[in-house]
């Protein structure tokens, strides 16, 4: 059998998450994997060795070196669950030159310098997964990828930030106090490092982003997204916004015409009678309308331990088995080879 060896980078909401999954469910994933490859994780990189983890870490070396993990010759993936775009960045370029394969939840990272890592990992021909970067628990990088391959995408909108809804969803109780409400999402794991992320816009401009590169097989430009939050956003404002019928929701849309295209985040009355109106608490859904298949929709949640480990270990089996296939089967990062993506205008 096949020893798949992990590095993780990370070890926190999602890297305790990922580690979770694979002490429960391992036999089930063996099974996926049609019995022939076993996945175990050899090494941790995280920046307190002292403290207490929820998740039993027994036979995993730990280091407070992430450089240690992606020089480890043991490791087969890294999987960079840290955060940042600085030592992620040099991490992931690192482990790439060393022949490894790469999964990361990192949206910021991939949004802002996905462009040169998928151009390096193709020249290196290794791959880079980062299903749970966008929208946690939903596929909805594959669906846009793959399942949703013979379309021309005419546009993606949705709640992409779930602590953004959490937030407009419990201030719709009159005692709510945006404050303390974003500090019950960060307990809960929902937030960024830096919660301003969530709740400015950035994090969701991320994640639009890379929709839109996807969807429509443009470069990566995160910094041609106009971004807004929610931080503005009173319980005045969401009560008036009911009274005429409306709910108040920070979206994400993407869309194109004839003139090029357009990228934007910030709050949105949306009728009630919509079902985007009705997505509530960390919960995400995106739409995407596709030129044969016509709007489609996908909700799932949108944050938290559970669901991002689940995009991520799904990651890890589908580098597993597209490690069987030659590069001709491979799918491209972005779904479009990396030389044929236009450089549009956004
Ligand atoms: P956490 O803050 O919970 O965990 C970060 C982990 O990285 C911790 O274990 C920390 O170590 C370790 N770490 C940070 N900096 C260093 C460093 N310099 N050297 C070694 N270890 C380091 O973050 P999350 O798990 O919430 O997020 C991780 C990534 O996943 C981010 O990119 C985030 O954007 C993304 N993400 C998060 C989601 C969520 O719901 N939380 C959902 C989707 C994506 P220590 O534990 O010792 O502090
Ligand atoms: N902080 C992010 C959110 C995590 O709340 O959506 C999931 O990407």
């Amino acid at each position: 059998m096949k020893q798949i060896k992990l590095g993780l980078l990370g070890f926190g909401t999602v890297g305790g998450g990922t580690a979770n999954i694979l002490n429960n469910t391992l036999p089930e994933i063996e099974r996926r994997l049609g019995g022939e490859a076993t996945i175990e994780i050899v090494q941790v990189a995280v920046r307190d060795l002292a403290r207490q983890r929820a998740v039993d870490t027994d036979g995993m070396q730990m280091t407070v070196r992430p450089m240690d993990v992606v020089n480890n010759p043991d490791v087969d993936i890294v999987v960079e669950l840290m955060g940042g775009t600085t030592l992620a960045k040099d991490c992931i370029e690192t482990a790439i030159r060393n022949g490894k394969h790469v999964v990361t939840a990192n949206k910021a990272l991939i949004a802002e310098h996905g462009n040169e890592l998928f151009k390096l990992a193709k020249q290196h021909q290794v791959m880079i997964a980062y299903e749970a970067a966008v929208a946690g628990g939903i596929p909805i990088i594959k669906a846009l990828r793959e399942g949703l391959s013979a379309n021309k995408i005419e546009w993606v909108a949705g709640i992409i930030n779930g602590t953004g809804n959490y937030i407009l969803t419990e201030m719709k109780q009159p005692e709510a106090d945006f404050a303390e409400v974003l500090k019950t999402a960060q307990e809960l794991g929902y937030a960024e490092a830096d919660p301003t992320f969530d709740v400015e816009g950035i994090d969701a401009a991320h994640k639009l982003t890379i929709l839109a590169s996807i969807a429509f097989g443009i470069k990566l430009q995160f910094d041609r997204v106009y971004t807004e939050g929610i931080s503005q956003i009173t319980a005045e404002d969401i009560q008036f916004a009911n009274q005429l019928g409306f709910e108040i929701k920070h979206l994400g849309v993407a869309s194109r015409s004839e003139n090029g295209y357009s990228l934007r985040v910030h709050p949105t009355l949306v009728p009630q009678s919509v079902l985007l109106a009705q997505v509530n608490g960390v919960m995400n859904a995106v739409m995407v309308s596709g030129d044969h298949v016509g709007p489609t929709m996908y909700y799932g949640p949108g944050a938290g331990a559970g669901p991002t480990a689940s995009a991520v270990v799904a990651d890890i089996i589908d580098i597993i088995r597209a490690e069987e296939q030659s590069d001709a089967y491979r799918v491209p990062a972005l779904g479009f080879a990396q030389e044929k993506l236009e450089d549009a205008p956004v």
